[in-house]
């Protein structure tokens, strides 16, 4: 029993969260290039507070500086890769996951011709990685559309986004065929109704009905998906594809079955995007929810005919936290999660931003997920996002991120022994990056601790956490060692 001998142990980022150089070697602006730093963003108002205006974009064009858009700087990545994969190397990673940022490929993504330089990035990226025998796996968007696509289609509420998506993957396919065996499509794909803007490029104020918006730019993204896996397929014999949904386990808060109901509710909404990119047709709940909302999605026979010749081949997923429902909100304290505010289990700890720690919830995903759709599984996003303090030593304590990872690992293992088949583990984030919701850098994930503060001070040199040496054991034992 345990884990596979060849499972892939790793971690995971993203573009527009490390590598920086937001406008070198002809790259475009992306989505994330205009998103502000926001400490002080109100659980209570999640949504609200991390959309975007169009007022809010044309500001953030005219703006040069980084000192607001952490994600233009990230820790720069792009010119400090050779450094950070010997460190990743160092604990032993068999793969990191990491994306392509779409915008150094096709700046505005109209262009007809990629971008030589932003191809030659990544092929010396990913001939150091093999050089060390890491295993690329690829996510092809992960928040980072071209702006461009946003300001001028509204981002994937309209069809045309999908060619030239196609488009973008089919250069990546061509150029990198013969260094990525694994792919991702969508990151998160379930986001698009929580952050419309970071998710599908959709500007709120663009639209007069955002709900109808983004239940198509959901279509437009799954008929994209099952497109890009043919191609994959086609274009790379082997390669292995798959979907990447949040994990959103939701709990009822009671026996009382208005609760359960409610809870049911909740996390059939969180698959359905995995259901149609698993079972390549629509739920039939989900239906029906177009219909009671007065939903209008236009779709064509033959985009449910490529959906249902193209699932993929494998399920990824994120899992940081869960939480409860009510059919009654009164019952529930509210905290915040993964981009959601939601209610809160009295029986959890949570980090410093509200998300509650719950090793088990990732065991139970891990056996819903399987249970639900016989494919392999991979975990592809999980970690903790903390304060670490950096002694005048070059240290960081993170006895606290330990006892995260180990409980998960440990619980990952028990469902792995339950007959879940695993491929792999990525943690979020194998170094700290700007957050995604927040852009900041003091919410921290990594093994690795970067010098740079929320304003983008500091020498950005790296400095290896008490957390480093810990999981570079796990990796090296295949998880029989937990410390
Ligand atoms: C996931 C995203 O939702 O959560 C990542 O895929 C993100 O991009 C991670 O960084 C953690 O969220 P945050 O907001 O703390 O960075």
């Amino acid at each position: 029993m345990g884990l596979r001998k060849d499972f892939l142990w790793g971690g995971a980022v993203a573009a527009n969260q490390v590598e920086g150089a937001w406008n070198v070697d002809g790259k475009g602006l992306s989505v994330a290039d205009v998103a502000t730093y926001k400490p002080k963003v109100d659980v209570k108002d999640y949504r609200k507070q991390v959309g975007v205006s169009s007022a809010d974009i044309d500001a953030a064009i005219k703006a040069t500086d980084t000192t607001d858009y952490p994600k233009r700087r990230g820790i720069d990545f792009y010119h400090r890769y050779p450094e950070d994969l010997a460190l990743f190397n160092e604990m032993g990673f068999k793969t990191l996951r990491l994306s392509i940022a779409w915008t150094r490929i096709f700046p505005t993504g109209e262009e007809t011709e990629p971008n030589q330089a932003g191809l030659a990035h990544y092929r010396e990226l990913f001939a150091k990685m093999h050089d060390y025998q890491i295993e690329p796996i690829v996510t092809l968007s992960h928040y980072e559309m071209p702006l461009a696509l946003a300001t001028k289609y509204n981002g994937w509420a309209d069809r045309h986004v999908i060619d030239l998506f196609v488009r973008f993957c089919q250069a990546c396919f061509t150029a990198f065929k013969d260094d990525v065996k694994y792919w991702l499509t969508f990151n998160e794909i379930d986001s698009v109704t929580r952050h419309p803007f970071t998710s599908a490029g959709i500007i709120p104020d663009q639209t007069d009905n955002l709900l109808q918006t983004e239940y198509q730019a959901f279509h437009h993204q799954f008929v994209a998906s099952a497109l890009v896996t043919k191609a994959c397929h086609e274009m790379i014999p082997g390669s292995q594809i798959g979907c990447m949904l949040t994990k959103l386990t939701d709990y009822p808060n009671s026996s009382d079955p208005r609760d359960v109901l409610a809870s049911f509710n909740k996390n059939t909404m969180n698959y359905f995007p995995a259901d149609v990119q698993v079972f390549g047709e629509y739920p039939a709940l989900i239906l029906n929810y177009f219909k009671e909302h007065d939903l209008d999605i236009e779709m064509t026979s033959e985009d449910l005919a490529i959906l249902k010749a193209n699932p993929v081949d494998f399920v990824s997923f994120s899992y940081y936290m869960s939480m409860v429902s009510s059919y009654d909100e009164n019952n529930l304290t509210l905290t915040t999660g993964n981009t959601v505010v939601g209610g809160k289990n009295p029986h959890l700890p949570a980090t410093e931003w509200g998300w509650t720690v719950d090793p088990v919830g990732l065991r139970i995903s891990l056996l819903q997920l399987y249970d639900r759709y016989h494919k392999p599984l991979m975990i592809v996003e999980n970690g903790m996002g903390a304060k670490d303090d950096l002694t005048a030593d070059h240290h960081v304590h993170d006895d606290y991120r330990i006892k995260y990872f180990k409980a998960h690992f440990a619980e990952m293992i028990k469902a792995v022994d339950a007959g879940v088949d695993l491929l792999g583990y990525t943690s979020w984030a194998p170094i700290d990056l700007v957050s995604a919701s927040t852009s900041q850098m003091s919410k921290r994930y990594g093994f690795i601790y970067v010098d740079e503060d929320d304003l983008g001070q500091g020498s950005l040199n790296r400095y290896k956490k008490d957390s480093f040496t810990w999981y570079q054991k796990v990796i090296a034992t295949n998880g029989a060692d937990l410390g």
